[in-house]
C-alpha cells in the first residue's frame, strides 16, 4: 500500500519511524504529471533505497511566468495510479501554504554563478526557486539518497553545488533522459504541443545530433558558426531557438581548447512549448 503524507509533520514522522528502523530512505523530487522518466527514477530509487517517497508539487517559487505556473499540468490521480503500478512506498504531495509559510517574502536559497546563465538567464530566479524547494524537501524528508534526470542538466549541477555548499549529507544521483520513441525528451511541457507541432518536436534531437555529426566531422568554423548553424536549422523547422551552447559539462562556462568533456544545450519555442534537450560529449 502506498502512504500518502500531506503536511510536512506527517513527513517528517514517517521518515522519523523508517530510519528509526535503520532503514535507507531515496526521494524523488517531482512536480507530477509523471511519465516514464520520472518512473525510470523510481525504479532505480527502488535499487538504491530501503524506501522511496516521491514528491509532487507544483513549485511556484521556480515560475517565472505567471502562465506556466497557471497552465502547468496538474494530474495527481494519475500520477498515483503510476505509482502505485511501480510499488512507490510513500508519496508527499504538500500544500503551497505549508511549503511557503511566510509567503513571498520567505527564506530564499541562491547557488550564485551557475544559476545565473543559459536557463537562469532566460528564466531570472528560476534556479532559486528550484534550489529552495529542493533544500526545503531534502531537510523534511533527510534522504540518503535523491534522484534527478539528466534533461534538467543545470538544475543538476545547482543541486549538486547547493548540497556540497551546506554540507548535506545526500547523494544526489543523475539518470539519463529518458525519450519517446522518435527521440523527444519526456517532459511534462509536451503536453503544451498540437498534433502539428508534435511531429516537428524531435527534430530538436535530430537536429542536436547533426550538430554533433558535424563537430566530430570538423566541418565548421568555430563553435560560435556552428551554433548559429543549429539555431537557424531549427527556425527553417518551425522552431523559435532561444540558445544553442556548446559548454564544458563541468561548470557549463565556454570551453578552453583543451576541455575533452563538454555538452550540447539547446532550448527552443515550439508553439506555446519551450523545449529543452542536451547532449553530453566528449572529445577524442
Ligand atoms: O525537475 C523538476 O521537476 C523540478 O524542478 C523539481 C526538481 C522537482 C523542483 O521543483
Amino acid at each position: 500500500m502506498i502512504k500518502t503524507v500531506v503536511t510536512p509533520a506527517e513527513v517528517q514522522q514517517l521518515v522519523r519511524e523508517w530510519r528509526r528502523q535503520g532503514i535507507k530512505v531515496a526521494l524523488v523530487p517531482t512536480m507530477g504529471n509523471l511519465h516514464a522518466g520520472h518512473l525510470a527514477l523510481v525504479k532505480h530509487a527502488q535499487t538504491l533505497g530501503e524506501r522511496v517517497i516521491v514528491s509532487i508539487f507544483v513549485n511556484p517559487t521556480q515560475f517565472n511566468r505567471p502562465d506556466d505556473l497557471v497552465n502547468y499540468p496538474r494530474t495527481l490521480d494519475k500520477d498515483m495510479e503510476k505509482l502505485i503500478s511501480v510499488g512507490c512506498d510513500a508519496v508527499f504531495t504538500p500544500e503551497a501554504s505549508a511549503m511557503y509559510p511566510s509567503g513571498g517574502l520567505a527564506t530564499r536559497v541562491t547557488v550564485p554563478g551557475i544559476s545565473d546563465i543559459l536557463e537562469g538567464e532566460k528564466r531570472p530566479g528560476h534556479f532559486t526557486g528550484v534550489a529552495t524547494i529542493v533544500c526545503k524537501l531534502f531537510n523534511l524528508v533527510q534522504p540518503d539518497v535523491a534522484l534527478f534526470g539528466q534533461k534538467d542538466f543545470q538544475q543538476l549541477m545547482v543541486i549538486r553545488q547547493m548540497v556540497a555548499d551546506l554540507n548535506m549529507p545526500i547523494e544526489i544521483i543523475e539518470l539519463p533522459t529518458v525519450r519517446e520513441t522518435d527521440g523527444l525528451a519526456m517532459s511534462s511541457r509536451n503536453n503544451y504541443l498540437n498534433a502539428e507541432q508534435r511531429a516537428i518536436a524531435p527534430r530538436l534531437q535530430q537536429t542536436l545530433q547533426a550538430t554533433l555529426q558535424r563537430l566530430y566531422a570538423g566541418d565548421y568554423t568555430s563553435y560560435q558558426d556552428l551554433q548559429q548553424w543549429t539555431m537557424d536549422e531549427l527556425d527553417s523547422k518551425g522552431f523559435k531557438a532561444e540558445y544553442i551552447e556548446i559548454r564544458r559539462a563541468s561548470d557549463l562556462l565556454a570551453p578552453n581548447p583543451e576541455d575533452k568533456d563538454l555538452v550540447l544545450l539547446a532550448s527552443a519555442w515550439l508553439g506555446k512549448a519551450r523545449l529543452i534537450d542536451n547532449i553530453p560529449f566528449k572529445l577524442p
